[in-house]
């Protein structure tokens, strides 16, 4: 395998100043930065020409690898083609070519199927689209009094005023107000009860009942939906306990509730199945994406909506707007190729199902951590694992980052969230890799203080 050398421009000297980085704490960032320049396969390189083993995908997305011809040349074909449309009011054919095909593998059956695809730029997109579709579908359907939205502590729904409003992470949370009603149902992490667990925790699948508490206090009559992530990934990997999300399931459909399961991470086969609602068993009514859908390549997010959800909206006199929502790059043709490529890519290598394969290597890899010291726990499913530290006294989040520094600097590319460190490789991931990228955290682990 080679990589490419980066350009001349990006080997020079340069001011980091003028770019406001994203979740990032850009003072720290400056002074010592870590630059990635190129990327092929499972490595990226970086400036310096070092090579980097890519143990979270990007950010989650680049699930068939870095780097895919196919994809750079769809793109290319695209941007000669039609390089943009406008999707008001007008129409380009690979936006309805690529629903189809989205359609074509959605999960459900029947009116709940959710086959009905509505596209925006992002995951936080996704979510704010889902979110406002749950609370226009009540409306429609003679339901307009439910209008609040139920998250889950610890829950991450991107940063849009209604993705914090729904999320549990306080940190994104304090510093601005949010959508006025929404409550949380409590999270299912309990270390207590389920460290170490393999898979789904045993423990805690009463949970769920929370929702009904919720129905309680502020009355059915008044909620829209319920969201969560089944497999929640950003907030330091929770895997849901057996039986949690069958539960939840099984209330929200009581009580008129819309369930909305947040698969930015979890889609496009990060657990082994195309969708995470099919490694559960459990279907929500609306699903949103993003990420993987174009292979983290071109930004894009789809919220998948049942049909009974959608064709509920199909009401009313033939010219009126049913849903007043879209953004300017919803179904961007050059999105939609990027995704079509995606999509072959992923069926010509049976990558939505690939991880079925490695999980058991992948568990079996990752346990061998326990023991190790700060440990205190690894939670695998799917090709994800959360390997949780336990914390200095009042310093919550430097052992992990500094595990973060020391990995990157050994050739592994970890993510953190407080003192989680979560692993997410692409799904191309070879079982040597797999083996290389467990070496090379324990080495790090080994050496923290
Ligand atoms: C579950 C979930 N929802 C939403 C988002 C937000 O996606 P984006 O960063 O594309 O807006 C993320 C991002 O990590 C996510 O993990």
């Amino acid at each position: 395998m080679t990589i490419a050398t980066p350009p001349q421009a990006l080997q020079n000297a340069r001011s980091l100043d003028s770019y406001w980085m994203p979740f990032t704490a850009n003072r720290q960032f400056k002074a010592a930065p870590r630059l990635l320049a190129s990327a092929q396969g499972m490595h990226y390189a970086t400036e310096d020409g070092r090579k980097v083993i890519d143990g979270t995908a990007g950010l989650w997305c680049v699930n068939a690898g870095h780097g895919r011809q196919p994809i750079t040349q769809a793109v290319e074909r695209q941007l000669a083609t039609l390089d943009y449309a406008p999707s008001f009011q007008m129409g380009h054919p690979i936006a309805f070519d690529f629903a189809e095909r989205l359609a074509a593998i959605a999960p459900g059956e029947g009116a709940g199927k959710l086959d009905r695809i509505f596209f925006t730029g992002s995951g936080s997109e996704s979510v704010d689209t889902a979110l406002k579709i749950a609370i226009a579908y009540q409306r429609a359907i003679g339901q307009g009094t439910r209008t609040r939205l139920i998250g889950r502590e610890r829950g991450y729904h991107g940063v849009g005023f209604g993705g914090i409003t729904v999320g549990g992470l306080v940190n994104n949370r304090r510093v601005f107000p949010l959508l006025p009603g929404a409550d949380h149902l409590r999270h299912t992490h309990d270390l207590e009860r389920n460290a170490f667990s393999k898979g789904q925790p045993d423990h805690g699948a009463e949970l769920a009942d929370d929702l009904e508490r919720l129905v309680a206090l502020h009355g059915a009559e008044t909620i829209a939906a319920v969201i969560v992530e089944p497999m929640a990934g950003s907030t330091g990997v929770l895997v849901p306990p057996k039986g949690y999300l069958e539960r939840l399931r099984e209330i929200a459909t009581r009580h008129g509730i819309l369930l909305i399961f947040d698969e930015v991470i979890t889609g496009f086969g990060r657990l082994g199945t195309p969708f995470a609602s099919e490694y559960f068993g459990v279907m929500p009514d609306l699903m949103t994406t993003a990420k993987g859908i174009t292979n983290g390549t071109i930004p894009m997010g789809a919220v998948f909506a049942a049909r009974k959800v959608h064709d509920a909206l199909m009401n009313g006199p033939e010219a009126t707007i049913e849903l007043f929502h879209g953004y300017t790059y919803s179904g961007h043709p050059v999105a939609c190729a990027a995704g079509l490529a995606t999509l072959d890519i992923y069926a010509g290598e049976g990558l939505l199902t690939r991880v079925q394969a490695l999980a058991p290597l992948w568990e079996e890899a990752l346990h061998a951590l326990r023991g190790v010291p700060h440990v205190i726990d690894i939670r695998t499913i799917g090709l994800v694992a959360g390997i949780e530290l336990a914390s200095r006294p009042g310093a919550v989040g430097a052992r992990a980052y500094e595990a973060f520094v020391d990995c990157f600097e050994k050739g592994l590319l970890i993510r953190v969230t407080g003192d989680v460190i979560a692993l997410s490789p692409p799904l191309i991931c070879e079982p040597s890799q797999i083996e290389e990228m467990v070496s090379l955290l324990r080495g790090a682990l080994e050496r923290l203080a």
